[in-house]
């Protein structure tokens, strides 16, 4: 994202789907998945009349922002935020920001600034439903949209700061801090679901509680952030956690264990990002990640054949046996800070099926993990890919991620969010 200022603007949101709060706080907005970016979008309603937009979902972004170019956004809602007020001390801006390009509806001299963006703070919305009054986000121009989903308006920053969708979502409603993300499978026609002030129940059909199903594992802080060049120094807003094994069909992968700790520079350990479509791998882990998954495999007959780029190992799909947790390759998990707590990826996460219409050998399966690189800042990103069909819940009150492995194990999926039969949103 290149680096550019903006005015600065506030809106309210209001979550699509949302149910009525006068019993709940609770909200849900449905996520689909962009097939030709392969990135995920969120559904939330902002503006003046309220639209419904959506914006790409960024699990590790500080801030949300929107476009706010004149003819694309309209609100008679937002308000910027001046300098020198507290609020504006307490984004950790660094600059004030005068009006040297308007975009947007308001455009003022002496105005809070941020890297990239400008935000912007607004009086309560009277009686609205689902309204979360005085949301802070920033403005940028539509050149900011580049490379994102088509229908994309913006973005929604979940990430671990106090200004992120979540935080100022359960801050408004005085609720915990908990929100879950159930991405969308490949194959699904319908969305899946982000559930935001609830640690569950989270029922799914045919009447399922997939909050019963997670298991925990700290969230760990990476000191130094990287996202934007104006918070160096800063902790990371992303989500690490702390896998300390690699083990495919149980076996663990040998490389140098460092790798897998975050250093004072912020360097190595593992994150997980909803903008990186597969799981990335520092070049030594996937060297012996593939190695170990090629021998695995030949276990079960099953021999490579041409690859697909990006991926290096494809296997024709007329030699796989298919399974309910998808093809059936070997088993990898990720195991976290003690031996019995692991994130089980099943076929289905493991592998992408790619369509070879130029071939006579048919459709294949390829391995969906990819090199990060010899010196990456982060040892293994773990991708869309991998998330999808499982529950993912942050606890910012605990500290901790609770995730399910593949939600496919118990007969149902992140599109069969039941919107009707949930008491607990
Ligand atoms: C903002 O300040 C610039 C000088 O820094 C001035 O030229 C411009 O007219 C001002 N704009 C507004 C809207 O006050
Ligand atoms: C975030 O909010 C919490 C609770 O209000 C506060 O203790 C903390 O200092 C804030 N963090 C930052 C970086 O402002
Ligand atoms: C290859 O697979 C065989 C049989 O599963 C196993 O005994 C051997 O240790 C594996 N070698 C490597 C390098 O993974
Ligand atoms: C692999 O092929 C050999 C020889 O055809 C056969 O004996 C063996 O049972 C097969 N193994 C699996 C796991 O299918
Ligand atoms: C990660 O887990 C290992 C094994 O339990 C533990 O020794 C280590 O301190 C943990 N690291 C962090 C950062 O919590
Ligand atoms: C959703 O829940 C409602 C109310 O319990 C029920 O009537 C309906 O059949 C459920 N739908 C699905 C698809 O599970």
């Amino acid at each position: 994202m290149s680096l550019i200022q903006f005015t600065l603007f506030f809106f309210i949101i209001f979550l699509h789907n949302s149910k009525t709060v006068t019993s709940s706080t609770s909200f849900i907005a449905p996520i689909t998945r962009d097939p030709s970016t392969e990135l995920y979008t969120i559904t939330i309603s902002f503006k003046t009349p309220l639209q419904s937009t959506n914006l790409l979902l960024d699990l590790g972004a500080k801030f949300t922002w929107i476009d706010c170019t004149p003819d694309s956004y309209t609100s008679t809602t937002h308000r910027y935020i001046p300098c020198g007020t507290n609020l504006c001390a307490s984004l950790t801006s660094l600059a004030c920001s005068n009006c040297f390009r308007p975009t947007g509806p308001g455009c003022h001299n002496n105005s809070c600034a941020l890297f990239p963006e400008n935000p912007v703070i607004k009086n309560t919305n009277p009686g609205q439903l689902g309204v979360v009054p005085d949301f802070v986000a920033s403005c940028s121009d539509n050149s900011l949209l580049r490379g994102l989903p088509d229908g994309v308006s913006g973005l929604a920053g979940l990430g671990r700061s106090n200004y992120s969708l979540p935080a100022q979502v359960s801050s408004v409603y005085a609720s915990p801090n908990i929100f879950a993300l159930c991405l969308p499978g490949v194959s699904s026609a319908s969305s899946g679901s982000a559930f935001f002030n609830t640690g569950g129940p989270y029922y799914f059909f045919p009447g399922i509680d997939l909050s019963s199903h997670l298991v925990y594992t700290p969230l760990i802080l990476n000191p130094i952030g990287f996202t934007i060049i104006t918070y160096y120094g800063q902790p990371s807003d992303e989500y690490f956690i702390n896998v300390t094994s690699i083990n495919i069909n149980g076996k663990p992968l040998e490389f140098n264990p460092s790798l897998l700790t975050i250093d004072d520079d912020g360097f190595g350990g593992t994150r997980l990002s909803t903008v990186t479509p597969y799981t990335t791998l520092e070049t030594s882990i996937y060297n012996a990640f593939i190695q170990a998954f090629v021998n695995e495999s030949a276990a079960l007959n099953l021999t490579v054949t041409d690859a697909v780029s990006p991926f290096e190992v494809c296997y024709a799909a007329s030699d796989v046996y298919s399974t309910p947790l998808g093809p059936a390759f070997p088993v990898i998990d990720l195991v976290m800070h003690s031996e019995d707590v692991f994130w089980r990826i099943s076929g289905a996460n493991t592998m992408v099926s790619v369509a070879r219409e130029d071939e006579d050998g048919g459709d294949v399966w390829c391995l969906g993990f990819v090199d990060g690189g010899e010196k990456p800042r982060t040892s293994v990103v773990i991708g869309g890919h991998q998330m999808e069909d499982n529950l993912l819940q942050f606890d910012l009150v605990s500290m901790r991620l609770g995730f399910s492995s593949s939600v496919l194990v118990h007969d149902t999926n992140c599109a069969s969010f039941n919107f009707t039969d949930d008491p607990g949103v």
